[in-house]
């Protein structure tokens, strides 16, 4: 059993690897400020992990740039068992509004890292997986992408991610002992098959797969699909989409692998290696549903490329672990969830009609 600390565990794809991590015996203490999630998320996946999981779960409600909240998160570890190993969800990730916004997306993105990493110093835990994203590779001319590709973000955001894995650099090669992983995210979509945790976006969906769940279900009238003159099959955008299980299930690898090698600076991506359009999605969606999901052609979104899909090679070489779950089941999966939950965990929804 190891002692975790995941910031950011209440949101979609913490909340699926905390599941994954207590059902492999670990104990975890989640720091969330709820920016972008709920407390019932943690309840429901607690209740997914069965009777003894409780006892193994530490919520600590907080703020990743405070510091004293990072002090109270490491205190919360159990007795005896110091944290040994951070997961780092915790951060902005709307594109749109990080080009509104991108004061706030250094501050959280950068900013909350820079000062989990001072803590983890201070503590003497030296162990980290960080959630970085495929949005590094801006316009990419190779496709699949390696990990060796260019670095050329084209948002704040990404700037942010790209900021933060430079200073991942700069730390490991300044003190020996860092065990870093950079997951490098392609399109997690999907939920836990029980549909009782999934995505809960506030506000109208920027991204395709919640779109078009809340389309299905009849909260939405149609889907706008951007572009459909793209140098692809059918002409619509084509991505990578990873059911997040196989996400979660990447994370719990990672970890294991960190921790069972010598230290080092991991790079990977984690994507399935198969691109699916638009169009696929939505035909595939309406299949497992069973509702039709309208939809109309307008123009290409600034800022898109055709087509973003990960040569997932080094991965399934350094976790020994390949993606498991195809486009249907991700569908089958996150209409599990839509269906069960049209209003996602029913919080408040201040942002509904806006952005
Ligand atoms: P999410 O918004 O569902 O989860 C992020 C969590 O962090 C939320 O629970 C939120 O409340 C919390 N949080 C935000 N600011 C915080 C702060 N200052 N202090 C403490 N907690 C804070 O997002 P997600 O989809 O689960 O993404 C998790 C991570 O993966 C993010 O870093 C994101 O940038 C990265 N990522 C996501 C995708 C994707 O498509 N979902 C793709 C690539 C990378
Ligand atoms: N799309 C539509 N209509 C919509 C939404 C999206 O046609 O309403 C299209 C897009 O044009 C694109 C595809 O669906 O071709 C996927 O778009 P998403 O917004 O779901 O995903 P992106 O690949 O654009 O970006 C997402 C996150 C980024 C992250 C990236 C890789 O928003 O932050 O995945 O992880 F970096």
């Amino acid at each position: 059993m190891t002692s975790i600390l995941i910031t950011g565990g209440a949101g979609f794809i913490g909340s699926h690897t905390a599941l994954v991590l207590l059902e492999a015996g670990h104990s975890l203490v989640v720091l969330d400020n709820f920016a972008n999630s709920s407390p019932e998320s943690l309840r429901r996946l607690l209740e997914l992990a069965g009777p003894d999981a409780e006892a193994r779960l530490t919520v600590a409600t907080g703020d990743i740039r405070i510091r004293d909240d990072l002090e109270r998160a490491f205190a919360a570890a159990p007795a005896g068992q110091p944290i040994e190993a951070v997961i780092h969800f915790a951060g902005l990730k709307a594109v749109g509004e990080s080009v509104q916004h991108p004061l706030r997306y250094w501050d959280v993105n950068l900013g909350g890292s820079r000062q989990l990493l001072a803590a983890m110093q201070a503590q003497g835990c030296r162990t980290l997986v960080f959630s970085s994203s495929a949005t590094l590779y801006g316009m990419p001319e190779q496709v699949p992408i390696p990990e060796t590709a260019p670095i050329r973000p084209i948002n704040p955001y990404g700037h942010s991610k790209a900021a933060v894995e430079q200073l991942l650099d700069d730390l490991s090669a300044s003190e020996a002992g860092w065990r870093i992983a950079r997951l490098r995210y392609f399109n997690p979509v999907g939920a836990h098959p029980s549909g009782r945790i999934g995505e809960d976006p506030r506000g109208i969906p920027n991204n395709l797969f919640p779109f078009v769940s809340q389309v299905a279900v009849g909260r939405r009238e149609r889907l706008q699909v951007f572009g459909g003159d793209w140098p692809t099959a059918d002409g619509s955008g084509v991505r990578d989409y990873i059911h997040v299980m196989d996400l979660a299930e990447g994370h719990r690898a990672a970890l294991d692998t960190l921790l069972s090698e010598e230290p080092q600076l991991l790079t990977l991506n984690l994507g399935s290696g198969q691109g699916h359009s638009v169009l696929e999605v939505v035909a595939a969606f309406a299949s497992a549903s069973g509702c039709p999901v309208p939809y109309e052609l307008v123009a290409r979104r600034p800022g898109d490329a055709a087509s973003s899909v990960a040569d997932p090679a080094l991965a399934a070489q350094r976790l020994g672990c390949r993606t498991r779950r195809g486009l249907a089941e991700m569908c089958r999966d996150g209409w599990a969830w839509q269906s069960a939950n049209p209003n996602g965990y029913g919080t408040a929804n201040p942002l509904e009609g806006g952005g």
